[in-house]
């Protein structure tokens, strides 16, 4: 949660940072805010509402300066208010700190010091973060840091500055992200390497118990026992048009549409080896045959829409791993007593690879003895680095806040990966190899011709832009898809939406039926067809609109729907990554019709660096 910037050089420093904040602004925007420092003077502006708003306010009381820091806020200590927006100040003036995370003892942190007389300004755990900095600073920033960070219990990413000092300024990092980045004479932060791209590509991820010191001569690392560690950059190889909305009204939309090449870049590399036209996961997937050989369960762990993903890849491990398969939320895997040992293989999705949650759960099952696995979009992130071995998802960087084309990068990868273990367990034959290998190159083609009706969906979203609210329903790997269908819809329309097994319908939702709530059925021609299809009919005799996806070729759907959305016939494996997509296009354009804020929807955030 909560976006950081920090700059220090020759540039603008509130042009870097404002700029920066607008990259991250999916990460919260709640309230925004920007502290600059001239010499060592440091001016402070903040407002609630978004960036724009921010640079609204500048644009009347101009600050500058060549070092400064901003923050995008996604509230959790605190109301949405300009007293609880960072960067804050503690009550002696002599700290400016902006925050990412939660600091758990900051109430008896903050009674400790109210009884020494110490009065706060804002609700907020970080401005107790600044005092304790400040209390404990005496000419020694790093040691001030130090001994603080000893003392703070939870999770945080910091940016310090000391109003003292005008020629650097200090990260910290202890849970969520801060990426650094040096050029000539300058030297930046931010929660995601997006916002750095314009700048540099070599980039540092900060690890956990580290602190920075950024200045003009660069970067100065340091551990929280204050051991000087070596610096070590990496060259990422995304570029800053990636996280630019070019044309389009919306980053969702961009995204939707680069799902073809998102497809293709997730196979190109996994399909092909000696044999020719065969799944070849040998230089990624770290576990050993005869580590395969003694795994008894695979477990897939995610939240929210990656959890969706793993679904899909849980009831393909069904049918083709032989193993014990849970598919389970973060937060629930990780406080319940799961049997999780090392016959386990662990697979931990998450786009962002910061997910408080997922990472919990990780770190529960490594502590297990489980095999981990990670499959994020970023390689460098904290679930990457805790799990130790990362399938990609090769989707470049996504800034819409309801997750589309990395959903699609999990659906390819996570596909890829099961049928990779049940080739290994002999449960995957080389005809039945060759026709899904063939299907998967022809996929991204069939992917875009779903795209290219977006006006379709969009008439259909139209024509239900008044329902009061969905029901989603499907079978199998559909409901996983229903599942996914209903959570986009809600999250960018707000416009109530729920899915169920299809089966499950008559067991209670079946009775909020009726003609102002449309049902969506997800019904490729499938095995489990036919009995999607009397769930329709229930339905239907209960006067409820009826929205089908359906298979190409598939007549008889339109006797029994008042709209159907075909997609083009494939392998019934790989049907979700068809399905989803008119879906995902028909709540862009329904939240579209509703006028709602797509990229940015209200109370969400991307990532969700808190539990
Ligand atoms: C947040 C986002 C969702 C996302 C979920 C899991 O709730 O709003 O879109 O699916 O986090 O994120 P992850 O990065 O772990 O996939």
């Amino acid at each position: 949660m909560c976006g950081i910037m920090g700059y220090i050089g020759p540039r603008d420093a509130a042009k870097v940072v404002l700029g920066g904040l607008e990259c991250l602004e999916y990460r919260g925007y709640d309230s925004a805010g920007i502290a600059l420092a001239e010499g060592r003077k440091i001016g402070i502006s903040k407002c609630v509402g978004s960036v724009a708003n921010l640079k609204a306010q500048l644009a009347k009381n101009a600050l500058s300066g060549k070092m400064g820091m901003g923050h995008t806020r996604w509230a959790t200590h605190g109301g949405v208010t300009k007293e609880n927006a960072h960067p804050h100040v503690d009550p002696d003036g002599k700290v400016v700190l902006i925050h990412n995370g939660i600091v758990e003892n900051f109430h008896e942190l903050g009674e400790e010091f109210a009884k020494k007389g110490v009065r706060f300004a804002s609700e907020t755990d970080t401005e107790v973060a600044a005092f304790l900095i400040s209390s404990l600073y005496q000419n020694d920033p790093l040691l001030a840091i130090r001994k603080a960070c000893a003392r703070l219990r939870g999770s945080f990413a910091f940016v310090i500055l000391f109003t003292d000092i005008d020629d650097r300024y200090y990260c910290v990092r202890k849970g969520p992200p801060l990426i650094l980045g040096a050029a000539d004479g300058e030297a930046f932060c931010a929660s995601d390497a997006a916002a750095l791209l314009p700048y540099t590509r070599n980039l540092l991820f900060l690890e956990d118990e580290e602190i920075a010191e950024l200045s003009a001569e660069g970067i100065a690392l340091y551990g929280f026992d204050g051991t000087p560690k070596e610096v070590h950059t990496k060259t990422v190889d995304w570029d800053a048009s990636m996280t630019s909305k070019g044309m389009y009204p919306h980053f969702m939309l961009k995204e939707i549409e680069e799902q073809g090449n998102v497809l293709r870049q997730t196979l190109t590399k996994r399909i092909g080896g000696p044999e020719g036209r065969a799944i070849d996961l040998e230089e990624e997937f770290p576990f050993s045959r005869e580590d395969v050989a003694r795994f008894r369960r695979i477990h897939f762990v995610a939240c929210g829409t990656s959890c969706h993903a793993a679904m899909v890849a849980g009831r393909l491990a069904d049918k083709f791993t032989g193993l014990d398969v849970r598919v389970e939320t973060a937060s629930e895997y990780r406080s319940g007593s799961v049997i999780c040992d090392d016959q386990t293989l662990a697979v931990f999705v998450s786009q962002s690879g910061e997910t408080a949650d997922t990472l919990a759960a990780a770190r529960q099952a490594r502590a297990k003895g489980a095999r981990c696995l990670a499959v994020t979009n970023v390689v460098n992130s904290s679930l990457a680095r805790e799990v130790g071995s990362v399938l990609e998802l090769c989707a470049g960087p996504e800034i819409g806040v309801a997750a589309t084309k990395t959903f699609m990068g999990q659906l390819a990868a996570l596909t890829l990966l099961v049928l990779w273990i049940g080739k290994k367990k002999g449960n995957l034959d080389r005809e039945k190899e060759l026709r899904l290998t063939e299907e998967f190159a022809r996929l991204p083609l069939k992917l875009e011709n779903v795209i290219a009706q977006g006006e379709t969906l969009r008439k259909m979203a139209e024509g239900c832009k008044d329902a009061f609210g969905f029901l989603f329903i499907g079978r199998g790997a559909s409901y996983a898809i229903a599942l996914e269908g209903a959570l986009k819809l809600k999250e960018i329309s707000y416009v109530h939406a729920e899915a169920h097994a299809a089966g499950e319908m008559k067991h209670g939702p079946i009775a909020i039926l009726d003609v102002h709530l449309p049902v969506v059925a997800v019904v490729p021609k499938d095995d489990l067809y036919e009995k999607t299809l009397s769930n329709i009919q229930e339905a239907r005799a209960r006067n409820a609109p009826i929205i089908a996806i359906a298979s190409e070729g598939d007549e008889d759907i339109f006797r029994f729907s008042d709209d159907c959305f075909f997609v083009p016939r494939t392998e019934n494996e790989l049907t979700p990554i068809l399905t989803v997509v008119p879906l995902q296009l028909f709540a862009y354009h329904l939240a579209s019709l509703l006028g709602r804020e797509i990229d940015r929807p209200r109370n969400l955030a991307k990532s969700v660096t808190v539990e």
